[in-house]
This record gives C-alpha cells, structure tokens and sequence, in this order.
C-alpha cells in the first residue's frame, strides 16, 4: 500500500488540488479534508479514473532506502549471535533520582555537579558486576525533555522506573509508564529513597498496581526494589534483578558486522569538532568506520569511553561511546549506520538534509510520487 497526499496526487497530476478536492467530494470519498490528506491507492486510482487520468503510484528508490534498509533488514544467522549486555534506561519523575543511582552505581558524582540539580544531557555507561556488563543510560526527567526521554525509551531493553518512596507516582512516572509499555520493554521498580522517614510502602505498591503494574510480592510479575541512591540500600539487589531479568530474554548481536545503533546526543566542542554520544546497537564500530547519522556524515576520527574517556578502538554491541569526526552534530535518537564508502554516506546525508528542508519549508512528507501518468 502506497499511501501519497493529495498534494503530491495534484502536483504529479498536473491538476489543481481544488479540483483533486472537488472530484473527491462529487465521489463521496471521505478524508480529502485538506492538501496534506493521505489517499490510499484504491482512491488514488478512483480518483484519477474519474477524472480520466490513469495513474501509477511508484515509491521512489532512493540509495538511503536501499543501502540502510538492506542494512537494517539484514538478518543475523543464529550461530552469528553472541550475548551483549542489556541496554537499560532510568526514567522517572524530577527529582526521584535517576542520576543519584546511576551515580553511585558508576561510582562518581554528577549530580552535584548538575545546575539545578536538574539533568541536562543524556549519559551513557557501561558498568561491569563480577564480569557481567549492563549499560545504563541516564535521561532528564524535566519536562521539556520528554521527547528526549520518548528517544531514551527506545534504545532500551529494560526500563528502571524510578519512584520516590515520599512522591509516590507522579505526572512524569505516569508518562515514563507508558513510553516503557509503547517500547514493549520489561519494567523493573526502583522504589528509591527508601531511607526517608515516614514512607507508606503500601501506597506506592496500590499506586503501581493502579498503572497496570502489579508487584511480584502481589502475585504481579513486576519486580519492584527498594533502593536508596544516598545510602547505597538495594544496589547489589537492583543490579542482580536487572542482570536476571537479562537472562531471561537472551539480548544477543552480531559483533561481526557494520555497526548500526543510536545517537542519544551530540554537541560541537571547540576545537575537538563534533562529539556525539552514541550507542552501538548491533556490529563493532572502529575508528576509521565511514558513518552517517541522520543529515550527518563523517569518519571515526577517534573514539572514547563515556565513562573515563580513554581512548577506544572498537565498540561492540551494547557499548555507548563517545565518537568524534561528524561534519555537523546529528540529533538525538537519529540511527547511526556504518558504510563502506564516504561517497555514498555524503549522498545519504545530502538528500536527507535536503528532504528535512523540503519538508520544513512545505510542511509535507512523502517518499512516493505519482509517475507516467497520462492524460487519457
Ligand atoms: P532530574 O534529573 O532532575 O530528573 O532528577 P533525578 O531523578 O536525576 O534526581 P537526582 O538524582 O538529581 O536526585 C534529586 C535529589 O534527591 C538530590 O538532592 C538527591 O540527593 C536526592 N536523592 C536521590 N536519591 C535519594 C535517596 O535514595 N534518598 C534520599 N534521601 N535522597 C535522595
Ligand atoms: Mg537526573
């Protein structure tokens, strides 16, 4: 099914859309409510055989549809399968301590150093538990982020919802809730800051039972930890829970392939260029890899370590890593994919660049186009 916009029919068709919109009503066909309207192809072919055109809808190849979806679509033989580490996200109210426990999980101090104590930028890490890696990524849990946040939902393989044992479940938990279950993404409870006096227990386990979300201690199947970021309460259980619930879905990649994942954030930085933070979803990444992210391009000048920034040659799956020599800073939650020819990556970039401004300027978008029509 090739869906196209009544635009698009009226400009490939050579006819006004006012006369596209007339025809369509004298039909009776519903939905031709303005330009930008999607016409299935049966009406499209309706519409055209009533006003005596004939019309073939053909989606227009281009080299990114071809070269990334043949990436993208690539399967992975089983026996090319290992074991990586699972990709898990704190998301949660403002304030109820995602950074706090990701701190003192890596061991460092962010928070403190945070203005406003509010989470500006997405942070990566990959942490290791007896020989056992998880990668946490951390998102800002204000407002204004939760498109960032929606993003951070979808490079996860589990989300920790955290909740602070006095607030209770709150607007942001609720949102955090369903960007989780949109992902299809197990949930585990951080029931955080359960050092504070006075927390009524039972009133945040009726709260998640009332967001679908019922305890395994209710007979649900939602592991719900009680932690404390300040005193270091329920780490070791948090980190055993998350690594258990690992096991149980067998997250595996081809490390042996171009690598494809996630940019969750980038910046300009003075003389170092473009650093964009991105996690390697499926292949290795190498310095000297030939990238395109979005309308971005470039070659992996270097690579660091999100957490020590020391210098790193190659990023298997599952690893977040610092990456520099983009020409311009991708956006966060683009795919990154790695080619083989900096050519090809510069065409991809280019047309992309130039389909985000055509569709900025006309406020459409569409990959399909009305060709070889005729007047009959
Ligand atoms: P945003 O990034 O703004 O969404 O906040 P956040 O969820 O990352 O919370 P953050 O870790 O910045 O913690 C907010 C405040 O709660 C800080 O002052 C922390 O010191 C405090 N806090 C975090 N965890 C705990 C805890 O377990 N117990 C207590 N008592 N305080 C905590
Ligand atoms: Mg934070």
């Amino acid at each position: 099914e090739l869906p196209c916009t009544i635009r698009s029919f009226s400009e490939a068709a050579g006819v006004s859309v006012g006369k596209v919109l007339g025809t369509m009503m004298q039909m009776g066909l519903q939905g031709g409510v303005n330009i930008n309207s999607q016409l299935d192809l049966e009406s499209a072919e309706a519409v055209a055989a009533e006003m005596e055109l004939t019309i073939e809808l053909k989606a227009t190849e281009t080299l990114e549809d071809s070269l990334i979806s043949e990436l993208e679509d690539r399967e992975d033989g089983a026996e090319t399968l290992v074991p990586r580490a699972p990709i898990v996200t704190f998301l949660g109210h403002v304030d109820h301590g995602k950074t706090s426990l990701l701190d003192y999980l890596i061991g460092i101090n962010v928070v403190k150093g945070e203005a406003g104590g509010i989470t500006q930028h997405i942070r990566a890490y990959e942490i290791d538990k007896d020989g056992r890696k998880i990668t946490f990524v951390d998102t800002p849990g204000h407002e204004a982020f939760t498109e960032m946040r929606a993003r951070g939902a979808n490079v996860t393989d589990i989300a920790v919802l955290v909740v602070a044992a006095d607030d209770g479940i709150m607007p942001q938990t609720a949102e955090a809730i369903s960007h989780a279950k949109a992902a299809g993404v197990p949930i585990v409870v951080a029931l955080n800051k359960i050092d504070l006096e006075g927390v009524d227990e039972n009133r945040i386990l009726t709260q998640l039972t009332e967001h679908q979300l019922t305890p395994s201690e209710w007979g649900g199947d939602v592991e719900v930890v009680r932690t404390s970021a300040t005193k270091g309460t329920g780490m070791d259980e948090l980190l055993e829970t998350l690594l258990t619930v690992a096991e149980l879905n067998e997250y595996s990649a081809n490390p042996n392939r171009e690598a494809m994942g996630v940019c969750i954030e980038s910046e300009q930085q003075g003389d170092r260029g473009v650093v964009a933070k991105l996690v390697v979803q499926n292949g290795t990444l190498r310095v000297g890899d030939v990238l395109v992210c979005g309308s971005a391009h470039g070659r992996v000048r270097a690579m660091n370590s999100t957490l020590n920034n020391e210098p790193m040659t190659e990023a298997g799956p599952s690893t977040p890593v610092s990456v520099m020599g983009f020409d311009e800073a991708p956006g966060a939650g683009e795919r990154f994919h790695v080619l083989d020819d900096i050519t090809k990556a510069r065409e991809i970039a280019q047309t992309r660049a130039h389909a985000s401004s055509q569709e900025s300027l006309s406020g459409i978008s569409t990959k399909v186009s009305f060709e070889n029509f005729q007047e009959m």
